[in-house]
């Protein structure tokens, strides 16, 4: 381990880091454009000079370009260094336009804040600026490419990190142009991340334009639910309108990216027609008055047929406090049926992936790309879990051997844009034993799992892609309170009556089952049929928790407060006549609370902490921690 001294402090860093991590490392930021964490160092804006003292080399040098070394004494405030720094931002802003006020990444754009902090405040340069026409690259991003500083992350991100070959870097020396060879709509399901890696706004959410400034945002730290990745985000938010995601840092779980489907798919939250009201026989009502109906009714049912006539039909979209009143009420009402799964198999195969884990041998999207092997078995991982796809390939750049397992495993298009598999039979044809660091990923959606099965006691880690964000949480749930699939309850031939939360059940449900009550924050056929509608809060307009594919617990925050946004207010709320505490449609609460006040208007005490017993642990888990795996709950 290198030691060398930064600014008078000394440090051993690992072999390998450069400088401008080493001074990170100790809480010394030096600007930079070119070089990121996930991408590398490319030696391309020179913003990150600093000056070595003493040791095996000395002068001025770009930290991002060398290695720490023993010995080495490093300044990054010498007045040489600093000189250069600021010639660098001038130069820059040659070029770069001069409207920071009403540009519209002022706020979130890192020349800017090394412009101001460098002191840059006049213009010496009366030339004109070199310019760029844009080019439309589809419905997501907007194009600026006046605000380039040829930083390259770009290029570098969308060729080299994620497979993309219909965009790059055009022309040459100090004649260069970020774009595609014509216009069109990038191709890329990651090219949202160019929002969030370019550090001036050539690359903007262009679903979100014009309609905030970065300091006007809600925002909290908050976990995708579009599959059972937990890619962790920070979604963004005013007025009531969820305006744009972007993508947080969590090294284990998606490092420093998202997907498209996770960054690009607000309109379901923001939808005017969406439900936010409370509804008795189509008739609104308050949400109190919703609930007392929802218990009489319950109490009728439960003395015409009985409770074991019942189901409470809970799921993998709810969150996990949820979930788990859903089984509180199954008790107290002695429901003849709980369940978190829609069909058998889908039950099956979930609980089985989750009893196939443990604390060995579960992969992170990290172990992922760290792997020299992986084996893809019965899954299409674009589809299914897009950034575990980004993950193999950041193996396979790396040298790992990909290999494609059985007739199902639906590869093409990952293969022809993210990586290479070599297509085999049966897991036993792959050579995990010549692997140092194997990982076997595994779809639950087909027989894939049989094959692990047989192979007990394989000797590589194992990563299941699953249905919905708290799979893994539902699975826990349905063994530890042996839950039925919603078929099997089906098929018992007793139901009568259905309690839904956040369920998605069968269109062909049979017309003499009652849905008494149905929870959910998305319009669907069950929320038609229901007797009583009781809508929710979606994920962003409350607090919760969900466990992610790995068995890994993720607290998400709330982002925004419920109500209609603003912008979708007809012209009888909109402008407000009178002032009032309570938006529109803003008579939402998350399903826990939702099931927490039928508890409570059956007979149990106030709810005020869904998360207990051997789950209170889970309590104060915060939500930029990382999140926590949990062990042994088999
Ligand atoms: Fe070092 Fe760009 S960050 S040259």
């Amino acid at each position: 381990m290198p030691k060398l001294t930064i600014d008078t402090i000394t440090l051993d860093v690992p072999e390998g880091t450069n400088l401008l991590e080493a001074a990170r490392s100790i809480g010394i930021v030096i600007p930079h454009f070119c070089w990121h964490p996930a991408l590398g160092k490319a030696g391309a804006c020179r913003a990150c000079a600093v000056k070595l003292l003493e040791g095996p080399v000395k002068g001025i040098q770009m930290s991002c370009m060398l290695a720490a070394q023993d010995g080495m004494v490093v300044s990054t405030t010498d007045e040489e260094a600093l000189a250069m720094r600021r010639a660098v931002i001038e130069w820059l802003m040659i070029n770069h336009p001069h409207d920071c006020p009403v540009c519209d990444e002022g706020g979130e754009c890192q020349l800017q804040d090394y412009t101001i902090a460098g002191g840059h405040s006049l213009r010496r340069y009366d030339g004109r600026k070199r310019t760029h026409l844009n080019q439309q690259l589809g419905p997501y991003l907007q194009h600026e490419m006046n605000r380039c500083i040829q930083c390259y992350r770009c290029a570098r991100f969308y060729q080299e990190y994620a497979g993309g070959d219909d965009f790059g870097v055009l022309g040459r020396a100090g004649a260069v142009y970020f774009g595609r060879q014509q216009d069109g709509a990038l191709q890329s399901l990651f090219s949202g991340n160019l929002a969030d890696i370019c550090p001036t706004g050539v690359f903007t959410d262009k679903t979100a334009r014009f309609r905030a400034r970065y300091w006007d945002y809600d925002m909290a730290p908050s976990v995708c639910p579009h599959c059972s990745l937990g890619c962790n985000t920070v979604p963004m938010a005013r007025y009531r309108e969820l305006l744009k995601i972007t993508a947080r840092r969590n090294q284990a779980v998606n490092g420093w990216f998202i997907c498209d489907r996770g960054r690009f798919s607000n309109a379901a939250v923001n939808a005017p027609d969406r439900p936010r009201q409370a509804l008795v026989d189509r008739l609104p009502v308050s949400l109190d008055a919703a609930l007392d109906a929802a218990v009489e009714r319950l109490n009728e049912f439960l003395m015409l047929h009985g409770s074991g006539a019942l189901a409470i039909v809970a799921s993998p979209r709810m969150s996990l406090e949820g979930n788990l009143l859903a089984a509180r009420l199954r008790d107290l009402l002695n429901a003849g049926a709980l369940c978190y799964f829609g069909d058998v198999l889908h039950a099956e195969r979930t609980l089985e992936a989750v009893s196939l884990l443990n604390a060995d041998n579960r992969a992170s999207q990290e172990d992922l790309r760290q792997a020299d092997l992986v084996a893809i078995m019965e899954c299409d991982l674009l589809e299914q879990a897009p950034m575990m796809a980004l993950a193999v390939r950041q193996a396979w750049r790396n040298g790992a051997r990909v290999f494609a397992v059985g007739a199902e495993c639906s590869l093409e298009n990952a293969q022809q844009e993210l990586f290479k598999a070599e297509a085999v039979v049966t897991l036993a044809d792959v050579p995990l034993k010549d692997a140092k660091r194997p990982v076997v990923i595994c779809g639950t959606r087909h027989k894939g799992l049989d094959s692990i099965r047989a192979a007990a006691g394989i000797e590589a880690k194992l990563a299941f892609v699953l249905d919905g964000p708290n799979a893994f949480g539902c699975a826990l749930l349905a063994r530890e309170q042996g839950a039925l699939s919603f078929s099997e309850a089906l098929a018992g031939g007793t139901l009568k009556g259905i309690i839904a939360l956040e369920a998605d059940l069968p269109d062909d449900l049979p017309p003499d089952i009652r849905i008494m009550a149905a929870a959910d924050w998305q319009s669907s056929g069950v929320l038609e049929r229901a007797e009583v509608l009781l809508p929710v809060t979606c994920w962003v307009e409350m607090e919760g928790t969900y466990v992610n594919n790995e068995g890994r617990a993720q607290r998400f925050k709330q982002v925004m407060r419920p109500g209609l946004p603003i912008k979708g207010l007809t012209p009888e709320l909109h402008p407000p006549r009178l002032h009032r505490h309570d938006a529109p449609g803003g008579d939402l609460l998350p399903s826990w609370r939702i099931v927490a006040g039928l508890l409570e208007r059956l007979g149990e005490e106030r709810i005020q902490e869904p998360l207990t017993g051997r789950w209170a642990g889970l309590q104060g888990l915060d939500a930029e921690g990382g999140g926590v795996l949990l062990s042994g709950w088999k």
